[in-house]
């Protein structure tokens, strides 16, 4: 129940270092090795790619953890929409292993493919909230987020806890392979830093309610940039935005904005930016100042490592490759008091229901 929360959203946001911690122990031992069974990491490496499939926020997850996949296993992995890749399915590889992320298990999007996938014979795994829901029944294996029961529409705490399942599985992977990255990354604890980061963001979130009445309250649009692992949270970010408060938000890959998009900046637009790659941390700040440059009011979240004066917030220091799981924090606090700040329904967005059960 929502306690002494006024809703179960900021409720769930809260929760997050806690789910973290709690999938540390599920899914590590003691002696810091990955607990997960062995016959479904044998079946995920007897596959030559990984098919990533699911719906909104869930969708974004996968978008990350293609990318800790792909570093920590060296497995080829694709992200694919649930009402797309249904009816408009690549030529798949030789050997293909489909991975299905949705919270509530019981998305008919996903189901669809899933449907499709048992049919063609294939082998899949559910990641799921929802024990014994339809999608973890219908797959060959489930592996559980964890997250306890998440009530609010605007999925918080299932998309961090998503992407840590995903990091824990890849580090299993990763390590059955005998790849250096995997073998190096000690997960129990770089996790157990995120946790602490996501702590020390949630004890400060009053300050988000300020930046989100000085940057969202009298607008009706903006924009969230970033690129790579920063460009997913940055769609991450502008859905939950336009999910609770109604405003206009697009998330865009920060190269991209120069192609088309620029042309809706006007006077005091938010842009918010995202910086936690050192790789394309100067190309994001020069696209914060093109549109600065254009009347554009910049918002830029950035790595501790990568920050400069002025930066509006600073993120505490985590593994590079999980900087989106602390990323993400400051960008749901947004939404919930812009939402709150506009006197919506939080917990209950118009148009929307918790889980989506036609195709
Ligand atoms: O239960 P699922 O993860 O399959 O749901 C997928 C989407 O419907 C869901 O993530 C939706 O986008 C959320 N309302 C976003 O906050």
């Amino acid at each position: 129940e929502k306690g002494v929360y006024d809703h179960y959203m900021l409720k769930e946001i809260d929760e997050q270092p806690a789910v973290i911690r709690k999938l540390i122990n599920a899914y590590t031992t003691i002696s810091g090795d990955t607990r997960i069974d062995e016959q479904l990491l044998e079946r995920i490496l007897a596959s030559d790619r990984l098919y990533i499939v699911a719906c909104g926020t869930s969708w974004h997850a996968g978008l990350v953890g293609k990318e800790i996949i792909e570093t920590l296993a060296e497995i080829p992995v694709e992200v694919h929409l649930s009402s797309e890749f249904g009816y408009h399915m690549p030529i798949l590889s030789e050997k293909p292993y489909f991975i299905f992320l949705s919270q509530s298990g019981e998305t008919a999007d996903s189901r669809q493919v899933l449907v499709t996938v048992n049919k063609k014979g294939y082998d899949s795994l559910t990641i799921t909230n929802v024990n014994g829901s339809t999608l973890s029944r219908e797959a060959t294996d489930t592996l559980l987020l964890h997250a306890g029961p998440e009530i609010a529409v605007a999925s918080t705490k299932a998309y961090t806890s998503q992407i840590a399942v995903m990091t824990f599985l890849a580090r299993a992977l990763g390590v059955k392979k005998g790849i250096q990255a995997a073998c190096r990354f000690d997960v129990a604890y770089e996790m157990g830093l995120v946790a602490n980061g996501m702590d020390q963001l949630i004890s400060e979130k009053h300050e988000y309610d300020r930046y989100s009445r000085e940057y969202f309250l009298n607008h009706a649009h903006a924009f969230y940039i970033g690129r790579g692992l920063d460009y997913a949270v940055a769609l991450e970010g502008a859905l939950k935005l336009k999910e609770i408060s109604y405003i206009h938000a697009e998330g865009f890959a920060a190269g991209e904005l120069k192609h088309g998009t620029i042309a809706l900046i006007e006077e005091g637009t938010p842009v918010l930016g995202l910086i936690t790659n050192q790789a394309t941390a100067a190309h994001t700040r020069g696209n914060l100042m093109e549109v600065a440059s254009r009347g554009a009011r910049t918002i830029v979240v950035a790595a501790e490592e990568l920050a400069s004066e002025g930066d509006d917030i600073v993120l505490p220091s985590v593994h590079p490759l999980l900087r989106s799981l602390v990323s993400v924090v400051p960008l749901q606090l947004l939404a919930y008091y812009a939402s709150l700040q506009r006197g919506l329904d939080v917990d209950k967005p118009r148009n929307l229901a918790k889980s989506v059960t036609v195709e």
